[in-house]
């Protein structure tokens, strides 16, 4: 029997996952958690980077992202899912690799470069929130892991961990794995005002634990194609987010392509298509949904999974901590 790959993957505690989380990463996380080995990272060092001010926040969402893991259906059964810094093998490695990685190129970064746009931090760049890409390399290198499910913005954390891990290896000694991507079939979920990426930051996503009412408001909401303006108007279905979710998540795939023409051709109001989709999305969350609720009914034993995961995570990264010191010449007694 050959022994079963590691995956490695996570988000930052600092809100309720939504459907661009699962399209992007939790749908891949409980296709492959029975044929990997798959540690699920709850970052709240991550998390602190760029919230260090606002602990509560990043505190009060460990329980929130964790409960939206086992709604999905992320089974602790077989998947390990931990807090980072009760694993803090992590931040050792961390502090190892830091000296592998220049300034200019973690300023080089494009999620780092783009989130520092967003975040208007002006000159006051905390060197936690730059160094976090190497805090990331930790969290996938501690668990020797070889695939990365994740959305399209993680993937210049993975190239600098590749550039970690191959200079790790020529220096020291070859014990760190390389790992590889694996980027869902929709790798960026627009959001419901057609912008080009859903985030709770910029107000225009569906969370996973929406009720029903918010998810309708939401959708009879949601941006269409400018042009449509009366029925009777050909209208787009290029950039129509509408049509992107029910590709996504209508499982009559005909049906989306009947609308589509009619759509093109005019003749077809928007409220129609959005009161589809809105039938899909409430049938796609309600059993996520009440989940959730029954794993919420016990906050006590879902921290207790989180305990659990923890110990066995540390076991994990202290193993590769071992080698790694012993690589870099630091394992003196
Ligand atoms: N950076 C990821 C995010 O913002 C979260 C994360 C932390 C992560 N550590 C990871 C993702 C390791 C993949 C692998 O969503």
């Amino acid at each position: 029997m050959t022994q079963k790959k590691n995956i490695l993957t996570g988000d930052r505690p600092t809100g309720n996952l939504h459907l661009g989380h699962y399209v992007g990463s939790l749908e891949n996380r409980v296709k492959l958690q029975n044929d990997y080995n798959q540690f699920v990272i709850i970052a709240d060092i991550q998390a602190l980077t760029d919230n260090a001010d606002n602990p509560t926040k990043v505190r009060n969402n460990i329980l929130e992202v964790a409960l939206d893991y086992l709604a999905v259906g992320i089974n602790p059964e077989v998947s390990t899912i931990f807090i980072q810094s009760l694993v803090p093998e992590i931040a050792e490695l961390t502090m190892y690799y830091l000296n592998l990685v220049t300034v200019n190129r973690l300023k080089r970064n494009p999620t780092v470069k783009s989130e520092i746009d967003q975040k208007s931090f002006g000159e006051s760049i905390p060197a936690g929130f730059l160094t976090y890409p190497v805090n990331q390399v930790a969290d996938i290198t501690a668990f020797k892991a070889s695939l990365i499910p994740v959305g399209e913005d993680q993937l210049p954390m993975i190239e600098q961990t590749l550039e970690v891990v191959r200079k790790f290896n020529r220096i020291y000694q070859p014990v760190l794995i390389e790992p590889e991507a694996l980027i869902s079939q929709f790798p960026r979920l627009p959001g419901t005002d057609g912008k080009s990426k859903m985030s709770k930051s910029l107000g225009n996503a569906i969370a996973l634990a929406d009720s029903p009412d918010s998810i309708e408001e939401k959708v009879m909401g949601m941006f269409t194609d400018p042009n449509h303006i009366r029925v009777e108007d050909p209208g787009k279905v290029e950039g129509n987010p509408v049509f992107d979710y029910l590709d996504i998540f209508d499982p009559e795939k005909d049906k989306v392509k009947e609308l589509k023409e009619d759509y093109r051709r005019g003749g077809l109001g928007d409220v129609k298509v959005k009161r589809r989709l809105n039938r899909v999305l409430q049938n796609f969350l309600k059993p996520i949904r009440e989940r959730r609720e029954e794993y919420a009914k016990d906050p006590g034993e879902v921290m207790n999974i989180l305990k659990k995961g923890s110990e066995k995570a540390r076991i994990e990264a202290s193993k590769t901590v071992t080698e790694v010191r012993k690589a870099m010449q630091i394992d003196y007694f």
